[in-house]
């Protein structure tokens, strides 16, 4: 048969499949996520999130130094503290857990990346992102208590801050006072297309941030909404945001590639605990192979146009870039 096109040329050895890939992974890009528990000598498995642990301060570099060992050297904190009230303290204390656990990692190792989750949501008693107002979450007044808890962090010595409350306006309002507090080159990581998402499950079990009445859907996101996610992501790029994530992100690679075509910003996606969950538990029926269908998934992030991928698999997909399955 006669046929100019043959598009199976470019597939026939691992060598030309390998010049002609579009999309190219780095461990460089891979964020693995933290769990640190206020206390000491802890160390205890996570139910919900297989091979994650909770760790406290003063353990907490042995799970740096073994994510080092797989080339994974950047790394997004979340705290789990002691004591919750309703406006949060713990968050922006000078003691509190996740202020302990970056003082811990920098000291021990300056080179590695932190990032600080800031919100409110772990350390309110209530479990909601902010401070109350009735049975709502008053925007103005939260965003006062997420520009000093990022202040803290940064404080701190975090590199980056990474707000995830979703409310309007904190961007600016971190930016601002880091400024004037003399953090003009502290960047900001802004979860800007955030949805209301079941995909958070294991997660909220993890961090015990389930807000314990209602829901998140006056300030998260609809996911019926993708223009709605462009309106999101342009605020916060004008507010200060140097960074975005986009949240969850297998079910939103469309939300990925939009806000890729139309910002010059890095996107980030972030591959979430329910879709981690999901790999792992069908994996362990049986039903699917984790290894290939880990690869597959992380590959389409940034096939969409991540730059950056938040992800539990961070170890296992700088092991499989290493070895030149993907990337
Ligand atoms: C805190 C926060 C959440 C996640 C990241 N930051 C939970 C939530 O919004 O309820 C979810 C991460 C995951 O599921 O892996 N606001």
């Amino acid at each position: 048969m006669e046929l100019i096109q043959r598009a199976r040329r470019l597939r026939e050895t691992d060598a030309i499949r390998r010049m002609t890939r579009e999309t190219r992974l780095s461990s460089d890009s891979l964020i693995l996520p933290f769990f640190i528990k206020e206390g000491k000598d802890i160390k205890t498995p996570i139910s919900s999130m297989d091979g994650h642990f909770h760790y406290s301060p003063d353990r907490i570099n042995e799970a740096v130094e073994e994510a080092m060992e797989h080339g994974v050297e950047k790394f997004l904190l979340f705290g789990i503290p002691e004591e919750k009230d309703p406006v949060g303290t713990q968050a922006f204390h000078e003691e509190g857990v996740v202020q302990q656990g970056i003082r811990a990692i920098k000291e021990k190792f300056p080179e590695a990346f932190v990032i600080a989750d800031t919100c409110m949501c772990e350390y309110t008693s209530h479990g909601h992102c902010g401070i109350l107002c009735g049975q709502g979450v008053d925007n103005d007044a939260t965003i006062e208590y997420i520009a000093k808890t990022a202040l803290a962090q940064v404080e701190a010595g975090a590199d980056m801050v990474a707000p995830s409350d979703m409310m309007d306006g904190r961007v600016g309002a971190i930016r601002r006072l880091l400024d004037e507090k003399g953090h003009k080159h502290t960047s900001i990581m802004s979860y800007a297309a955030k949805y209301s998402s079941s995909f958070y499950g294991p997660f909220r079990e993890a961090a015990g941030s389930a807000p314990s009445f209602g829901n998140r859907k006056q300030y998260q996101m609809d996911y019926h909404n993708r223009r709605e996610a462009l309106k999101e992501c342009h605020q916060d790029i004008k507010e200060g945001a140097d960074i975005l994530i986009i949240k969850p992100a297998l079910s939103y690679l469309d939300i990925i590639r939009e806000v890729k075509d139309t910002t010059n910003v890095p996107i980030a996606a972030y591959n979430v605990s329910g879709e981690f969950a999901m790999v792992k538990a069908a994996a362990k029926a049986g039903l699917i192979d984790e290894y290939g269908v880990m690869c597959e998934s992380a590959v389409s992030m940034f096939r969409a146009g991540s730059d950056i991928l938040i992800t539990y698999f961070a170890k296992e997909l700088a092991d499989a870039i290493k070895r030149g399955d993907i990337g």
